[in-house]
């Protein structure tokens, strides 16, 4: 009994460990600044690249890593590791910045806070792309706020100094790219919080293309008011400000901006959205085609209606009479001489293309087959379609020649027998007078 509960516990420790996989720190790379003047008299910034670690932890917590410079994240109501939760560490790739405020000095609206903070922003991406997290690190500091833009006077920070922080806000998307096709229906995920209640925060969602840029949706917390649509209010007081698209069109296409800015901290996030779709492959001709020897007929591989440009086309063949009889299958030829139409231009934008070549058979290539493939960005697997060659051989000379002679020399011999014929008739009518 005592056993079975201890395997029980064994297990249910197990499980809690594996759903609540957290991490508990992060190396990061801290990409800080030196700001001077140069000779010219203009502000310059010399980025500096230095390793640093995210730790998470309480007050006096030492070190993992004590050659680094750590950013020690103690609790808040935020809690960033919520945020990666589900993913192994190496699978993260973290940066700190430093954050200038612009010379706006707030006080940060939570208990105990100081009357100046630095500010950090932290930014933890999936290597593979599946989410974006933008954090602000917020340090307190006795440190009265000198008048003038921070970044010209940021506190140097020593590379094994360890900086006690809080996160006060948090900004992430599950979508930072979408590959999307024609007349789909897309959300663009974004998702935010704050660390304290009742925060005045202003919501964004913008879209840019080529130059051009729309604001597609604003709200405020405080005022209530928004403008724009495509956002659910409800699901904003929640942090959700996700974005639906309802129907995707070319015009679609381009770079979503979710921002959200709580003063004196603003944060965007970039989604970008390309259309794809994939083409619709056809030949001219039929699975089996079959042709007399010496005959020619065009083939042409038509692939219709995809989007973005670049597609290929290659025509292969390969040999089925021979791969069905002997050990190894001899592999399949592309085929050089191949024409390509130009791009056609459709109405709705998408793009088509015709790979064709003439094919003037012999009887060897009967049992042949001709595969066109067809590979585009939007498809995981290129499209084939193939036909097989059938070569008959045509009637001969020979058998032109045989039925030829039979006919000359058959006609004559005829003719003289019905002659025979006919007047042997008439000499033996004669012949009878009663
Ligand atoms: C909220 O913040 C905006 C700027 O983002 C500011 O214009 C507005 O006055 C603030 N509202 C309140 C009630 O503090």
């Amino acid at each position: 009994m005592n056993l079975i509960l201890k395997i029980l516990g064994y297990l249910y420790l197990c499980a809690v460990v594996q759903c609540v996989h957290q991490v508990s720190w992060l190396p990061c790379q801290f990409i800080d600044e030196h700001v001077f003047v140069n000779e010219e008299g203009h502000t310059e910034t010399e980025l500096l690249h230095r390793e640093a670690m995210l730790q998470f932890g309480r007050l006096g917590d030492s070190p993992v890593n004590p050659h680094a410079t750590t950013f020690l994240v103690t609790g808040s109501k935020l809690d960033l590791r919520r945020y990666v939760q589900g993913v192994e560490a190496e699978q993260l790739e973290c940066e700190l910045r430093r954050y200038s405020t612009d010379g706006i000095h707030v006080r940060w609206p939570v208990k105990g806070a100081m009357e100046y903070n630095h500010w950090f922003s932290c930014t933890v991406r999936h290597t593979n792309g599946l989410f974006t997290v933008t954090s602000f690190l917020r340090h307190p500091s006795d440190q009265t706020h000198p008048g003038q833009q921070d970044y010209r006077n940021w506190p140097a920070i020593g590379d094994r100094e360890i900086l006690i922080t809080t996160v006060a806000m948090v900004i992430k998307t599950q979508s930072a790219s979408i590959r999307a096709g024609l007349g789909s229906q897309q959300k663009l995920h974004c998702q935010f919080d704050v660390d304290h209640k009742g925060p005045n925060i202003t919501l964004e969602w913008h879209w840019q293309n080529r130059g051009e840029r729309i604001r597609l949706f604003s709200h405020n917390s405080r005022s209530g008011q928004s403008q724009g649509t495509g956002v659910r209010l409800k699901s904003l007081t929640g942090g959700d400000a996700s974005y639906s698209l309802p129907f995707i069109k070319m015009s679609s296409e381009g770079t979503y901006i979710c921002s959200v800015s709580v003063i004196p901290l603003f944060v965007s996030l970039d989604i970008g959205l390309q259309i794809e779709e994939p083409p619709r492959v056809s030949l001219n001709v039929g699975p089996t085609l079959s042709l007399q020897e010496g005959g020619e007929q065009k083939v042409a591989c038509e692939a219709e209606s995809y989007y973005p440009l670049d597609v290929q086309i290659v025509w292969n063949v390969q040999d089925l009479a021979v791969s069905g009889q002997r050990v190894g299958t001899p592999l399949p030829k592309v085929l050089q001489n191949i024409l390509l139409s130009s791009h056609k231009h459709n109405q709705d934008k998408t793009y088509s293309l015709t790979a064709f070549f003439y094919l003037t058979v012999s009887l060897k290539d009967s049992g042949r087959e001709f595969t066109c493939i067809v590979s585009h960005q939007s498809l995981r697997m290129p499209i084939r379609k193939s036909f097989i060659l059938t070569v008959e051989e045509p009637i001969s000379w020979m058998f032109y020649l045989t039925v030829g002679f039979v006919l000359v020399t058959l006609v004559p011999i005829l003719c003289v027998l019905l002659r025979y014929l006919h007047s042997a008739r008439k000499r033996s009518v004669q012949k009878k007078p009663y």
